[in-house]
C-alpha cells in the first residue's frame, strides 16, 4: 500500500486543526450565544464542557483517523471489520456536504460585508443596517456569487493537497487571523464606556448558570470544536506515528477557546460603549455589528470602516479554513471510495457544494418554494446537520471507540505504544466510555423536547 501523506510539521498540523475548529462557530455564534446566557456564567460552563467532554470526544476522533488511515468511512470499517460501524463514517460525510453548503453561504455574507464596508455601502442609521442584510441575502444573484467565490477559494487550496494546500494556507492564514483579532480588540477596549463590555465577559453572574446554558454550553463546544462528523477524523489521518494526541488537543481546543473569547472582548466592549444590548441573537454579527462600528468610531474618520473590514476579513478567512477541513472530508472519501484523481474529486466537490450552497441561498428569499416542511432549506439544513447529525455521529463515535474497538488499539494510539500519557488512559476511557455518550444523549433527548 502507498504510504499515506502526511502533514510537514507539528505547528502545521496545530495550525491546520484549530484552522477546521476556528471559524463562523468562534467569532459569530460564541459571541450570540454568550451575549443571550449571561456572559461570564456562559462562558465557564463552556470551558467545562471543553475540558469534560470536548478534549474526549476530540482525541477520539485522533484515534480513529491515525488508526484508521482513510477517510472517514473507510477509517471506521478499518477499525470495526467492515460491521456497520461504517455507517457512522458515511453519515458523517453527508454531514460535513451539507454543512459545508450552508457555511458557504454565510462565509459568502462575511466577503460581501468586508466589500461593503470599505465601499462604504453600509453606511447609515441601525434600520439602514438592517435592511441593507434583508436585502441581500433576500436577493436572488449576488449571494450565490460570493458563495461561489468562496468556494472558489476553498477549491484552490484543497486541489493543491494537504501539505502545498491545507497545511500551507492555515500557516497564512491562522497567525493573520490573530493579528487582525488583537488589533481589533485593543482597538474596541479602548473606547469609552467599553469597561462594562469587559465585565459582562468576565465577571460571572452564577445565579445565571442555569440548565438549558449548560445545553447551550455543550452544543457550542462541540460545534466550535468540529467534532461529530469526521473533520477531525480527516485531518488526523494525515498526522504522524509519532503525534502527541492528547497534547495537541489540548493545544487545538485552547486556540479555539481563545479565539472565541477573543471574539468577545472585540465585539462586547464596542457594543456596550454604544449602549447596544449583546442578546440579538444570530443577527448579532451582521445587522448590529455594523452599525456599532459605525458609531462607536465615529469620531475618528476612516477608523470605523477599517476595523469593519479588518473584523470581516478576519471572519472570511476563520470560515475559510474550516470550509477548507470540511471540503477535504467529501474529497478524500471520493478519491479514495470512487478511485478517482484528486483534481477530478475536488472539482466534483466543490460543484456539489455550490449547488447546494446555491439552493440555501435561493431559499432565503431569492427564489419561492424552497421550502421543507415549512423551513427555508437553509434553516433545515442546518437543523438537520447541527441538532441531528452532528449529536448522533458524536455518540455513536464514542460508543463505537469506547466499547467495540479492541482496548489495545486505542490504548496504543492515546500512549503512542505506550511511549506517552499511560496514567491518563484509564481517565480518558471513562470519559469515553460513559460520561461522554450520557451527556451527548441528554443535550439531544433535550432538543428534541422529550423532557
Ligand atoms: N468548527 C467550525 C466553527 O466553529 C465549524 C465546523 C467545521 C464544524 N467543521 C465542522 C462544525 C464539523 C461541526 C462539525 O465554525
Amino acid at each position: 500500500m502507498e504510504e499515506r501523506v502526511t502533514f510537514g510539521s507539528k505547528i502545521g498540523i496545530i495550525l491546520a486543526t484549530a484552522g477546521s475548529a476556528v471559524g463562523l462557530g468562534n467569532v459569530w455564534r460564541f459571541p450570540y450565544m454568550t451575549g443571550q446566557n449571561g456572559g461570564a456564567a456562559f462562558i465557564l460552563a463552556y470551558l467545562g464542557c471543553v475540558l469534560i467532554l470536548g478534549l474526549p470526544c476530540i482525541i477520539s476522533e485522533f484515534i480513529i483517523g491515525r488508526r484508521g488511515a482513510a477517510n472517514t468511512a473507510r477509517a471506521y470499517s478499518n477499525m470495526a471489520r467492515g460491521r456497520a460501524w461504517k455507517f457512522i463514517g458515511y453519515l458523517g460525510v453527508l454531514t460535513g456536504f451539507l454543512i459545508t453548503g450552508y457555511y458557504a453561504v454565510v462565509a459568502g455574507w462575511c466577503l460581501q460585508y468586508m466589500f461593503a464596508s470599505v465601499s462604504g455601502a453600509l453606511r447609515g442609521d441601525a434600520a439602514f443596517v438592517s435592511r441593507y442584510f434583508t436585502s441581500y441575502t433576500h436577493s436572488t444573484w449576488l449571494p450565490v456569487l460570493t458563495t461561489l467565490l468562496i468556494l472558489l477559494c476553498t477549491h484552490g487550496i484543497v486541489l493543491r493537497g494537504v501539505k502545498g494546500g491545507i497545511e500551507r494556507a492555515s500557516k497564512y492564514m491562522m497567525p493573520l487571523l490573530f493579528l487582525f483579532l488583537i488589533v481589533i480588540v485593543v482597538a474596541s477596549c479602548s473606547l469609552s464606556g467599553a469597561w462594562k463590555g469587559v465585565e459582562f465577559l468576565l465577571h460571572p453572574d452564577f445565579s445565571k448558570l442555569t440548565g438549558d446554558v449548560f445545553l447551550g454550553a455543550l452544543g457550542q463546544s462541540f460545534y466550535s470544536l468540529s467534532i461529530g462528523m469526521g473533520c477531525i477524523c480527516t485531518y488526523a489521518s494525515y498526522y504522524s506515528k509519532d503525534t502527541n494526541l492528547l497534547k495537541s488537543a489540548v493545544q487545538v481546543s485552547l486556540v479555539d477557546t481563545l479565539v472565541a473569547v477573543l471574539a468577545g472582548l472585540m465585539i462586547f466592549p464596542a457594543a456596550f460603549s454604544v449602549g447596544v444590548n449583546p442578546d440579538s441573537g444570530p443577527a448579532l454579527i451582521f445587522i448590529t455589528l455594523p452599525n456599532v462600528f459605525n458609531e462607536a468610531f465615529s469620531a475618528m474618520p476612516g477608523v470605523g470602516p477599517l476595523v469593519a473590514f479588518m473584523f470581516y476579513g478576519l471572519l472570511s478567512m476563520a470560515a475559510l479554513t474550516s470550509l477548507i477541513s470540511l471540503h477535504e472530508v467529501s474529497t478524500a472519501f471520493v478519491v479514495e471510495e470512487l478511485d478517482m484523481s484528486r483534481k477530478k474529486a475536488t472539482v466534483g466537490v466543490t460543484l456539489g457544494t455550490w449547488l447546494l450552497g446555491t439552493l440555501c441561498s435561493l431559499s432565503l428569499g431569492g427564489a419561492a418554494g424552497l421550502t421543507l416542511w415549512g423551513k427555508s432549506l437553509f434553516d433545515v439544513f442546518d437543523y438537520v446537520t447541527g441538532q441531528l447529525f452532528l449529536p448522533i455521529g458524536g455518540f455513536l463515535t464514542c460508543l463505537f471507540l469506547g466499547w467495540f474497538v479492541p482496548k489495545t488499539w486505542v490504548y496504543e494510539e492515546f500512549t503512542n505504544r505506550g511511549t506517552v500519557w499511560r496514567s491518563m488512559f484509564p481517565v480518558y476511557l471513562f470519559l469515553l466510555r460513559f460520561v461522554c455518550p450520557v451527556a451527548i444523549l441528554t443535550i439531544f433527548l433535550k432538543q428534541q423536547g422529550c423532557f
